[in-house]
């Protein structure tokens, strides 16, 4: 019986996913565990499915010898020990790909809302003032969308972007297959002197912090619009505050902030705070009930993958193997120490048992081996204990 434990609320999807394939056993908590708590919650669990808030450290893992594949329902994985889930023989999956088209959809709305000038309009409005005029308000269609991070949002953006009309113009590191008639441009600075609204799409990190600094905000173009729904370091606040002040930006569409409140009862510190056409939503650009139901889908497809098929495609910490059908009576994977002669000892020993090999693949990623064994022959809970007792063996289970 394979136990499955989730915490966070994680959207009915998940279990939907799991009982359609014959795993009842099914345990959810509304919040997350600390402590004790998680200890007791994760004893006996197989399988562990978590959002951001659950912290998975090295003590955990040791406690939970149970345990056999986590599942991140969310993008982020910091709240996680990777390498000691990867020591311990645990892959750890998440859902990089769920929230993306609701990113897009936001940052075009955005833009299209920014253009014309309506989050300032709106609030005169509220205000009691009728101030009907066309002075600064735009269309998108014609306009330039420069996207710095071409990846799986900024081309979706730029998709997205182009049925309304606009140009596209994207600037990566990487060299990216255009998609529609999206354009590269190498260079950050001309990039930005094109563009009539930036919008930023990059992972976080040291890498890009501060990649829109006073410097760039200068290479931008008059009377642009800047979005960030990325990262909140990649943007210098104090530098967009004075280009917002003195009118080089006409506005700015803020998801993501350098220091973000903990929960709902703080306040966000921000200059940006009470600024004329400038959108500041708090960190919600992936938030919508289709990407929750996605990520719950996506993250336990790939769980249920995991112990049915023992398929690593996708795990952010472990050696990746595709999925591919059994082909002898019995499924071994054996995850071990990535040793000279680790194969060696595992293919002797399954001789020994009697076992001949069908069909066999291996991944390794730094101190983890990780094989998939097919089998022909009597798979016995003593040939597993066998295997398990081998001193490169880390874990080692029959599918
Ligand atoms: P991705 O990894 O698919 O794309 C990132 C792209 O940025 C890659 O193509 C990479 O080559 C490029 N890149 C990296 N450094 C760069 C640099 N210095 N200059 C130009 N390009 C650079 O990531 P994805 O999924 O598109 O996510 C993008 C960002 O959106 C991430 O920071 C992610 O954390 C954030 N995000 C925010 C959400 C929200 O709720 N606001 C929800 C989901 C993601």
């Amino acid at each position: 019986m394979t136990r499955i434990v989730l915490f966070e609320n994680i959207h009915p999807s998940a279990k939907e996913v799991f009982v359609a394939s014959g795993f009842d056993e099914v345990v959810t908590y509304p919040g997350a565990l600390t402590g004790t708590e998680l200890r007791e919650a994760l004893r006996g669990a197989h399988v562990a499915g978590i959002r951001s808030r659950t912290q998975l450290d090295q003590a955990v893992f040791a406690e939970a010898v149970d345990l056999r594949v986590v599942g991140c329902f969310c993008i982020g994985t910091n709240q996680v020990d990777l390498e000691a889930a990867a020591l311990k023989g645990i892959p750890v999956f998440n859902a990089p790909f769920s929230n993306t088209r609701s990113v897009a959809e936001l940052v075009l709305g955005e833009a299209i809302l920014l253009l014309r000038r309506i989050p300032e309009k709106n609030a005169r409005v509220h205000e009691g003032y009728w101030d009907k005029t066309a002075d600064g308000a735009y269309e998108a269609r014609g306009k330039t969308l420069g996207i710095v991070g071409y990846g799986n949002i900024g081309s979706q953006v730029g998709i997205l972007a182009e049925s309304a009309g606009m140009r596209v113009l994207y600037h990566d590191i990487e060299a990216k297959l255009p998609l529609g008639n999206a354009h590269a441009t190498s260079s950050l600075k001309k990039f930005l002197a094109q563009a009539d609204v930036v919008t930023l799409h990059v992972p976080g990190g040291k890498d890009t912090a501060n990649l829109i600094d006073a410097e760039a905000i200068a290479a931008m173009k008059p009377g642009a619009i800047l979005i960030n729904a990325s990262r909140g370091t990649v943007v210098d606040i104090p530098a967009l505050h004075r280009a917002l002040k003195s009118g080089h930006l006409s506005g700015a569409a803020i998801d993501v902030f350098p220091v973000e409140p903990k929960s709902r009862d703080e306040a966000l510190d921000s200059p940006l705070r009470g600024m004329q056409n400038v959108i500041l939503t708090p960190h919600i650009g992936g938030s919508t009930q289709e990407s929750q139901e996605n990520i719950g889908r996506e993250v336990a497809e790939k769980l249920k993958r995991f112990i049915t098929s023992g398929t690593t495609k996708g795990t952010v910490n472990f050696p990746e193997i595709s999925y591919h059908e059994q082909a002898g009576a019995a499924r071994i994977i054996h995850i071990h120490q990535n040793v000279p002669g680790a194969m060696g000892a595992l293919s002797n020993l399954m001789g020994e048992y009697g076992l001949n090999i069908v069909s066999q693949q291996l991944q390794t990623r730094g101190k983890i081996g990780y094989a998939i064994t097919d089998v022909d022959g009597d798979v016995t809970d003593q040939v597993i204990e066998g295997l398990r007792a081998h001193p490169i063996t880390i874990r080692c289970n029959l599918i």
